[in-house]
């Protein structure tokens, strides 16, 4: 075999805020690939680094009262903590604030400058008179010019949907300052884009970019390309360009860069040579896996520009979908925007590395992590499928014969057959097609548990505990689950190297697919994997809710010009709507695998037709109250709350308790003249 020689690159993320659950999706699919270079053998590197760069991040330190450098420092510790605890391998993690990065931006630009594909000239912007900034469409909110609506942001209006551009919002206001913006004309520096169209044209059709990629760029190809303003006028967290004073380089310019500048620093202390990976027509490969949403950054300007600084153009660029959780995007309130470490304060690396393999494919099409699905898929996968194998056979083997695996095979097809599906199973890991190699897998997990329940190696064994038959049985059953840990590898590192630990053998290698162990002793067997807890999810959820709450409320208490710490005013209209009422709890019970739950029926007294109204609801009250002792207490519920959809059933209502939380929650109690039914006035 050739060994290959190729680099990679995971997108940078951003150094103002913490990595989240999609973040680790693209980091854990760009990971699984790599590992399956190396473990071929291949001489495979993966580079990354924190985009550090750009007006949010200034604003953000300037927010928190410290300098962009200290800001950077902190996140960037955050996230090489993170993506390590996520068993994220890169081969080096470095800052797009780096003095590599200086260098090769610089001498970049300035190769693009001397090919005469930098142009200058002088434009009108919105500038912020308070803040003397000029302001990016994000930061500038206004009425909208088609509905009216209110705080509508930049250029698009989130509720009739029409786009403009900021100068037509009417009362336009700066979302930092307040203040009114005004125009300002300055010089800007301009990427001629449009002089590589012919080149691009080919390039993106060259196969290196997906088919749906492809498609929509010869949309934009044909529609014509626009020059790119690469320049940033001063206040700007970033690379001044050199000989234009107080002009910085807009961030998107450095970013791609920087991952040229994190090889360079690997290159730096290694025997790598950084014009074997860069320079044209070498026989390295380079690879960028990105997000759907970065799309005409990695394949229309960096191409072009590496184009014209003399550097080669990427082999390939993998874009994503994004994650959505539970079936939609994201949502802070909803606990489903879910960061890196909250999850790992809860949960195995592992459990999520397996799912989101489960699902990955090739294409650009969402992902959705529904958490029900989650804990069943890696339960009935992982835990009762391949971890199965091994307690099933691993018991007999030590108890039998001294942990001393058979001369031979009791059914050497069977194995045969796990290891003739390598092929394929490599070409999905190849291709990104990471489902369909899984499903591979534990349908050969599925023959391998058939086969030990067709021979029962129990029922044997209570006869005999030293019958070769059950010694070759076991084997068997031990050697299908070494080959199947050996197709997980790239997925479950970790689990990999406790299953070798068991198996006592040196690291697996992808080779080692076509080698069987016999004739070995093997160590006592423990559990090499646990199932996922609902509850585990549930207070991982609940954090996550909780992160958001103290979020709000520290925003409301900075924002609110009384700083009494109420959530925003609201109009009477709005108070009218709540229909609060008295009700009698006349059932209460625990609910089974919720930690903070109890499930209440209330009592609301008659309707206006006489019949009896209730409610059932779900309410966070356990730490302070035994349900039996909550029956025939009185307390106030929002008694025309929609219905929602909890995990453990629909809540009716709400019911109101005051308190810090823990055991320390108060029901109101209304006094003793009190009855269920009445409205609160
Ligand atoms: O979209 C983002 O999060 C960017 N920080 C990605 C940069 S990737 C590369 F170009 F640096
Ligand atoms: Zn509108």
């Amino acid at each position: 075999m050739k060994q290959r020689k190729i680099l990679v690159t995971g997108a940078l993320p951003y150094a103002n805020g913490e990595l989240h659950l999609g973040h680790l999706m693209e980091a854990i699919q760009t990971d699984i690939w790599v590992r399956l270079q190396k473990l071929r053998g291949h001489d495979c590197i993966c580079v990354c680094a924190d985009d550090a760069h750009g007006t949010a991040i200034m604003l953000s330190a300037e927010s928190q009262g410290i300098s962009p450098e200290q800001l950077i420092e902190t996140v960037k510790q955050h996230h090489q903590r993170d993506f390590a605890d996520f068993l994220v391998e890169f081969d080096n993690y470095h800052s797009t604030h780096s003095e590599e990065n200086r260098l090769l931006t610089e001498s970049i630009y300035k190769a693009l400058d001397a090919n005469g594909h930098i142009n200058r000239r002088r434009i009108k912007q919105l500038y912020d008179p308070e803040k003397k900034l000029f302001l990016a469409d994000r930061y500038i909110t206004g009425t909208c010019p088609k509905c009216n609506a209110e705080d509508q942001y930049g250029d698009n209006c989130e509720v009739c949907g029409s786009t403009y551009s900021p100068a037509e919002l009417i009362n336009p206001r700066s979302s930092i300052s307040g203040a009114t913006p005004i125009e300002k004309e300055s010089e800007h520096f301009f990427f001629a884009l449009p002089v590589f169209r012919d080149m691009l044209k080919k390039w993106t059709r060259s196969g290196a970019l997906q088919e749906p990629v492809a498609n929509k760029l010869s949309e934009w190809l044909d529609e014509g390309l626009q020059e790119w303003d690469i320049s940033r006028d001063a206040p700007y967290f970033g690379f001044e360009i050199p000989d234009a004073p107080g002009k910085y380089f807009y961030v998107w310019v450095d970013a791609p860069i920087g991952y040229m500048a994190s090889f360079k620093n690997l290159c730096d202390r290694s025997d790598y040579n950084f014009d074997d990976y860069w320079k044209p027509d070498q026989d390295t490969e380079l690879y960028h896996f990105i997000g759907k949403d970065i799309i005409n950054f990695h394949t229309l300007l960096w191409p072009a520009m590496l184009t014209s600084a003399g550097y080669r153009k990427p082999t390939a660029v993998y874009a994503h979908g994004f994650l959505t959780v539970d079936g939609t995007k994201m949502s802070k309130s909803r606990g489903t925007f879910i960061n890196a470490r909250t999850y790992l304060d809860h949960l195995n690396p592992e459990y999520l590395r397996y799912f989101l393999a489960a699902k990955l494919s090739s294409g650009i099409d969402d992902l959705d992590l529904n958490l029900e699905d989650f804990a069943q898929r890696v339960n009935s996968d992982l835990v009762g499928k391949v971890v199965n194998i091994a307690s099933r056979c691993a018991g007999f083997i030590s108890k039998g014969f001294a942990g001393s695996l058979a001369k031979k095979l009791d059914d050497k097809e069977l194995i045969a057959a796990i290891q003739a599906a390598k092929n394929e199973i490599t070409e999905h890991f190849e291709q990104r097609e990471y489902g369909k190699a899984i499903r591979l897998i534990m349908a050969l997990a599925d023959k391998a548990n058939q086969y030990i329940n067709d021979k029962q190696p129990w029922v044997i064994a209570k006869t005999d505990k030293q019958s070769p038959q059950l010694q070759e049985i076991c084997s068997t059953g031990i050697n299908a689950f070494r080959l199947l840990i050996c197709y997980l590898k790239p997925v479950l590192p970790r689990m990999a190297q406790q299953a070798e630990e068991f198996l006592a053998i040196e690291p697996l290698q992808w080779d080692d697919i076509d080698r069987l162990l016999l004739d070995h002793k093997i160590n006592k067997f423990k559990p090499l994997m646990t199932r996922v807890e609902a509850d585990k999810v549930q207070a991982m959820v609940d954090a996550t809710k909780q992160e958001y709450a103290q979020q709000q409320a520290a925003k409301t208490q900075s924002t609110e010009t009384d700083s009494s710490g109420l959530e925003p005013e609201i109009d009477f209209a709005d108070f009218t709507k709540v229909d609060l009422r008295v009700a009698k709890i006349v059932a209460a019970e625990q609910v089974a695998g919720a930690d903070k739950l109890l499930k209440l029926q209330l009592d609301l007294g008659l309707d206006d037709e006489g019949s009896p109204l209730t409610r059932t609801v779900f309410s966070g009250i356990k730490s302070a109250y035994r349900p039996d002792d909550l029956v025939g207490m009185l307390t106030v519920v929002v008694a025309n709350l929609k219905p929602r959809k909890m995990k453990f059933g629909v809540s009716e209502g709400m019911i109101l308790a005051a308190g810090p939380g823990g055991k320390d929650i108060w029901l109101l109690e209304p006094h003793s003249g009190a009855q269920a039914g009445m409205r609160i006035t």
